[in-house]
């Protein structure tokens, strides 16, 4: 079988995510990993925080404490916050980790072997008044492609290109602001891309109609323009120390130790048990590995031609991307998220707010998959209002008061089949063949617009069979309906275990069953025939509350969705 292999981009440990990080890798890639392992699949679904660079440093900084107290501290808080979004890794590791060094020295030896790393002489952004080099986001300016004038010296989050920071337009300190730029010569490593720029394209060629069209025409994009080498080391003093001789003040790049944290992560989760867990059963040599790799657009030039160049420079035979999920941004009503302007909602007050399956529903059925996409609270309320609770709360809620009410705190008998259940079976049936086809295949939005057809689908029954008029004519009619809906609330629990799994809990709890994990659907006449009756079912509050105008102008304020 399979083994699947599914990581999210490591979000930096500086700063806390928000909503734009949750949508953009974590909250997909747990829904598939959720769903594939409901399939019985193999699943190792690993992440962690991405602690190197310039920006830890200049956080720690800021906070006036040391980069590693400063990683812990805020490593700690991204735990808390995707364990409040139930987000089910099956490990989170650190980039920083002794594990991850291993794996980055490895491959780096490797590559110098294999005559991949040449030393070069280069021009640094050096500041006087910052007493030091200002490599990467340490330097801003404006972009040379497309003039935004907040770029950073590694990459224009505007257009998302790739930059050096020598070549930004009047450039400024990130520390001081300074503009007392200077250049200054200094040596480093470059890893030799245009040797590995046949072998990509040969590959990358191979993806076509099959990743998703931003995946395959970014890494176009990238290949089209010419590789060029590219600089692995830095002048920081927080990284890896770079292994050679003359590079003493000198550690690896962020983006080049940052991907090998898959691996390196991939073996601290190994490393916790050693007995049952290899991390080169998914690495290395494992031709039964699919890996699925989830990540924003930004991320994508570094998941398809530095990482998969440096790990093929090694001439060993590392599990590369076989499907790469790339999202779009999610804005906020129109404009940025932005820490800095305290605008937009970050994790922590996400889940103050709502709760974590609110928006993990909206936010799925939003996907930015194709496109951009804008939260805005109203649209949001109008979601959770309309498919949380008038189409499914409502439902479950009528079906239990209906049981209740005519037959006690009991699953019903089920009485013989007629033609509105084999009509409900064929819906469902047809529905969800195209749930599977678009799960299958990472289309997230539509898989969710075939689940809300599969929940409307429960409402169409109940408005055409009217138990509530059964109940005074046919009491065992009535009884065969309820049973049947009884069913749907467990098949409906079912669906929701990877995109609402705390609500698929309590919808199990209703009809007191576990939620066993492995299941695929059979066919409906079976599924919806499943439970015993006598069986004790439970009355409960409804699953979701609205929200309610009021709450809505309020949060738009609170958020600054206005401004
Ligand atoms: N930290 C990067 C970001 O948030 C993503 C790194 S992905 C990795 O954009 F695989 F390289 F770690
Ligand atoms: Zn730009």
């Amino acid at each position: 079988m399979t083994k699947q292999l599914i990581t999210s981009a490591l979000p930096y440990v500086n700063g806390l995510p928000h909503l734009g990080h949750l949508i953009g890798c974590l909250l997909p890639s747990d829904v598939y990993a959720r769903y594939l392992r409901q399939k019985g699949q193999d699943v190792l679904y690993v992440c962690g925080t991405d602690e190197h660079g310039t920006p830890s440093e200049v956080g720690a900084n800021k906070e006036g404490v040391d980069v590693d107290s400063y990683c812990k501290k805020y490593h700690d808080l991204h735990v808390q916050m995707y364990r409040g979004f139930n987000l089910s890794f099956d490990y989170f590791g650190r980039t920083s980790s002794e594990q991850n060094k291993e794996m980055t020295y490895r491959i780096f030896h490797a590559l110098e072997k294999n005559g991949l790393i040449e030393e070069r002489t280069t021009n640094q952004v050096y500041s006087p008044d910052d007493d030091r080099y200002l490599p990467d986001s340490y330097v801003m300016g404006t972009c040379p492609h497309c003039g935004y004038d907040k770029a950073k010296g590694d990459q224009c989050e505007n257009c998302t290109k790739v930059l050096d920071p020598v070549d930004l337009i009047n450039p400024r300190s990130a520390i001081s602001g300074s503009t007392n730029i200077e250049i200054r010569p200094t040596k480093h490593l470059f890893l030799q891309l245009p040797k590995l720029e046949a072998e990509l394209e040969k590959w990358i060629e191979t993806k076509k109609g099959i990743w998703p069209d931003i995946a395959y025409s970014v890494a176009k994009k990238w290949l089209k323009e010419g590789l060029k080498e590219r600089g692995i080391t830095r002048d920081l003093k927080w990284g890896f120390a770079v292994p050679r001789e003359g590079f003493e003040n000198k550690v690896f790049y962020v983006w080049f130790d940052a991907p090998i944290g898959y691996i390196g992560i991939t073996k601290q989760w190994a490393d916790e048990d050693p007995v049952n867990r290899n991390w080169e059963d998914w690495w290395l040599n494992a031709s039964d590995v699919r890996h699925t790799e989830f990540m924003g657009k930004d991320n994508i030039p570094y998941h398809t031609i530095s990482f998969p160049a440096t790990l093929r420079g090694t001439n060993e035979k590392w599990t590369e991307v076989s499907f790469l999920k790339g999202m779009n941004y999610l804005n906020f009503a129109g404009g940025k998220f932005s820490k800095s302007a305290h605008r937009g909602v970050f994790l922590d007050q996400a889940l103050e707010e709502f709760p974590a399956d609110y928006w993990r529903y909206w936010l799925i059925a939003n996907a930015p998959e194709s496109d951009d996409t804008s939260f805005s609270f109203e649209q949001f309320a109008i979601t959770i209002n309309k498919d949380l609770n008038d189409v499914l709360g409502n439902f479950i809620n009528r079906v239990l008061k209906m049981t209740v009410a005519n037959f006690g705190e009991v699953v019903p008998e089920r009485g013989n089949v007629t033609e509105a259940e084999t009509e409900l079976y064929a819906t469902l049936e047809e529905t969800l063949k195209a749930y599977y086809m678009h799960m299958d295949g990472l289309e997230f939005r539509k898989a969710m617009s075939d689940l809300r057809e599969i929940l409307v689908a429960g409402n169409n029954y109940l408005a055409k069979t009217e138990p509530w008029k059964a109940a005074k004519t046919d009491l065992a009619r009535a009884g065969t309906i309820l049973y049947t809906a009884l069913n749907l609330i467990r098949l409906y629990a079912k669906l929701l275990v990877p995109v609402m799994p705390t609500t698929a809990k309590r919808m199990n709890d209703l009809l007191n069953l576990s939620d066993d994990s492995i299941w695929t659907p059979k066919a409906m006449s079976e599924e919806l025939q499943v439970l015993n009756s006598g069986n004790k079912i439970n009355q409960s509050e409804p699953l979701f509350q609205k929200i309610m105008p009021e709450r809505v102008e309020e949060l738009r304020q609170k958020y600054k969705e206005t401004e």
